[in-house]
């Protein structure tokens, strides 16, 4: 791997531990005012000393976050549909490789649907954007984005994964299933988790402690940490399990001191109630 292009990763996926907290802000390439992303800044800033890294949209990233943020950035750079179409796979590039890296970014993603109506256009966009990473040194996290009929099983999510990892992809993010080990072990790049729709804080942790477990190198976690009562303590908690290898249980009680904690009461990043806004999976 070229230099430039390992640090880069590095960036993301911390060298003294192995691991990656990712956190993702990016539904709205699809999903518009996303519940708890209503107002992307105040939701994103006093989430930002504990993330290893932010992944978002350009347009956020321009409005939402100072350029003097030391956040390395993964900026998805594929879209061109939304949660009111029927069939999501159609999606296309929607930012160049030189705004990207006029943007600086650490990593570029985009999805691809594996099985889905649009799988061709998904896959070459994927070996595309993997040519331009590597002549300028920018990573590429393919998504594997399930449709809506599909089966999130091991058979279906290792598939997905083993194709993005086969066509170049430096690291791939997915979902948790059962038998998730023997997903990490059929592909040959690390993967991180999505955290997928809003669940309890306890099963949120327990999800992140089973993915690291099976061999995940970290999480690329969103409704989880931003929709929670106290994102800043579930994102401290989310870091205990991934970087400190925390279990769930320890994670939690980390999470309901940092909650109650009255000096942290006021920065605990709860700015927005998580309204009734379009939701996806
Ligand atoms: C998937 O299409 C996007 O990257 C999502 O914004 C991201 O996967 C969502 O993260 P989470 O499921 O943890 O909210």
């Amino acid at each position: 791997m070229d230099w430039g292009l390992k640090n880069r990763l590095s960036r993301i996926i911390k060298p003294s531990t192995g691991k990656a907290v990712m956190l993702a802000v990016d539904h709205g390439y699809f999903l518009g005012p996303t519940g708890g992303l209503e107002d992307p800044r105040k939701t994103i800033t006093p989430l930002l000393p504990y993330a290893d890294s932010l992944m978002l949209t350009r347009g956020v990233l321009r409005q939402c976050v100072d350029a003097g943020s030391p956040i390395p950035i993964v900026l998805r750079v594929s879209g061109g549909n939304s949660i009111l179409e029927e069939e999501l796979s159609n999606e296309d590039m929607t930012v160049s490789m030189e705004d990207a890296i006029r943007l600086n970014v650490s990593a570029v993603t985009l999805s691809i649907y594996v099985g889905g109506a649009h799988q061709h256009k998904s896959l070459i966009n994927l070996g595309k954007l993997v040519d331009e990473g590597q002549k300028y040194g920018i990573p590429v996290l393919a998504v594997t984005a399930v449709g809506k009929e599909m089966t999130r099983d091991e058979r279906y999510l290792s598939l997905s994964c083993r194709i993005a990892a086969e066509i170049g992809a430096h690291f791939v993010k997915t979902y948790y299933c059962e038998g998730f080990d023997k997903l990490v072990k059929k592909c040959p790049i690390p993967v991180v988790i999505a955290g997928g729709k809003k669940v309890s804080e306890m099963d949120a942790l327990e999800l992140s402690y089973r993915a690291i477990s099976d061999g995940a190198v970290g999480v690329d976690m969103g409704r989880n940490i931003f929709q929670s009562d106290a994102p800043v303590a579930m994102i401290r908690a989310v870091r205990a399990v991934v970087h400190e290898g925390y279990s769930a249980k320890r994670a939690y009680e980390l999470y309901t001191a940092i909650k109650n904690d009255k000096k942290n009461k006021k920065t605990n990043g709860r700015m927005t109630k998580a309204v009734a806004a379009p939701d996806f999976d």
